[in-house]
């Protein structure tokens, strides 16, 4: 076992679910590798290609073994996984915690250990685990422990991302299991009404989430502009304008999900791009100590929603979010956040998207904000006075 520490911080990667859904095989995996290190990607910290659901055949080997689907895959999946190593980057795959995967395939049921075996052998180093055709009478608690334990025993360091979508009550048992992932939300949709749904259906359970062990809130769909080929994900939906996209991206990233891009990375716009490398708030959403944000009062979050997170280093990471749809005055009143002004005690406002410093402000910060648009600040207490 090489890395010690798998996951203490949210995984940063590729997935080829939002945009190409069944539509996947072995040269679209090996283009994305490649652009995840020629367009920078790499660079800025991203490290997984994971492939999601739709690689294998309908049916098991005679030795009840998993198959990758020779056509989509005509070199095995240890091929792939060894084209993806030779980038520098690390691969990842799927499976389900029941008798099939949410698309019909074979899942892991009462084959855990030897699917983490065969995961194992092709090089796998991260699987994400759903949760559809679960049988009813075994709780999925059990499911997830089986899967975890099995990949923690199978002689290579595989991080677990564990899918079962917030049921459960899974943030009060999925520390206990071993996994280092776990989605706590139904899937994403290229639109805004589920960007802001999803950060909303989070209100309260931010805490859960800390190092080892992240709080998931599905896969980005930054740079989609409406391009899945799946109806129900967004080809219907029209996509999403570059400032919700950078809305989007600021909350996962406040809210420490991991950071896994849906789009199709070969062709990303400058926008995109800009957007998925911003070192700024991947520098907060990478923080060693994974604290989760609080929601600051005095704002209805369903329109104004203030997050806070406080940073290794002693800074505060600061998201101001216009999830309405009228432009609006937003105010963040720094006795909320435990600073009394009769201390003296200010913050520097270093704005993370047009990269200025705003200056020291005591007392409070006040903005207009655009509709669906956001700010975040890295803000640094100082003696104002
Ligand atoms: C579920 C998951 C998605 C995706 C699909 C694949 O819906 O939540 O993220 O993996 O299955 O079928």
């Amino acid at each position: 076992m090489q890395d010690k520490y798998l996951g203490i911080t949210p995984p940063m990667g590729w997935n080829s679910w939002n945009t190409f859904t069944w539509n996947i095989n072995e040269d679209l995996i090996k283009e994305t590798a490649d652009a995840m290190v020629s367009s920078g990607l790499k660079d800025a910290g991203y490290e997984y290609v994971v492939i999601d659901d739709c690689w294998s055949l309908r049916q098991r080997d005679e030795n009840g073994c998993l198959v990758a689907d020779p056509e989509k895959f005509p070199h095995g999946m240890k091929a792939v996984a060894d084209y993806v190593h030779g980038k520098g980057l690390k691969f990842g795959m799927y499976s389900c915690d029941g008798t099939h995967t949410c698309a019909g395939y074979p899942g892991s049921f009462e084959h855990e250990f030897q699917d983490a075996a065969t995961f194992a052998s092709w090089g796998v180093d991260y699987l994400k685990y759903d949760n559809c055709y679960k049988p009813h009478h075994i709780n999925g608690e059990i499911l997830y422990k089986r899967m975890s334990l099995a990949l923690r025993n199978c002689g290579r360091d595989i991080l677990f991302s564990a899918c079962n979508w917030g049921s459960d009550d899974v943030w009060s048992w999925i520390q206990g299991s071993g996994a280092q992932l776990f989605r706590s939300t139904g899937d994403i949709q290229d639109s805004w009404e589920s960007i802001k749904n999803l950060a909303l259906s989070q209100m309260g359970k931010t805490p859960y989430s800390g190092p080892y062990c992240h709080n998931d809130i599905d896969m980005l769909v930054v740079g989609m502009y409406g391009g899945s080929n799946n109806e129900y994900i967004g080809s219907k939906l029209g996509g999403c304008t570059d400032v919700e996209y950078r809305t989007h991206f600021s909350l996962w990233a406040l809210m420490n999900s991991p950071l896994m891009i849906g789009c199709d990375i070969r062709k990303m716009s400058e926008a995109t791009k800009e957007t998925l490398t911003n070192p700024e708030l991947i520098a907060i959403n990478q923080d060693i100590e994974c604290r989760g944000p609080y929601v600051v009062p005095g704002h209805d979050p369903e329109t104004l929603m203030a997050l806070v997170k406080p940073m290794s280093d002693g800074s505060l990471a600061i998201g101001l979010f216009n999830l309405g749809d009228a432009k609006s005055e937003m105010s963040l009143q720094f006795w909320d956040m435990g600073i009394p002004v009769a201390a003296g005690m200010g913050l520097e406002m270093h704005n993370c998207w047009t990269h200025e410093n705003e200056g020291v402000f005591t007392e409070r910060y006040a903005s207009q904000i655009e509709p669906h648009g956001c700010m975040v600040f890295r803000a640094k207490l100082v003696k104002a006075r």
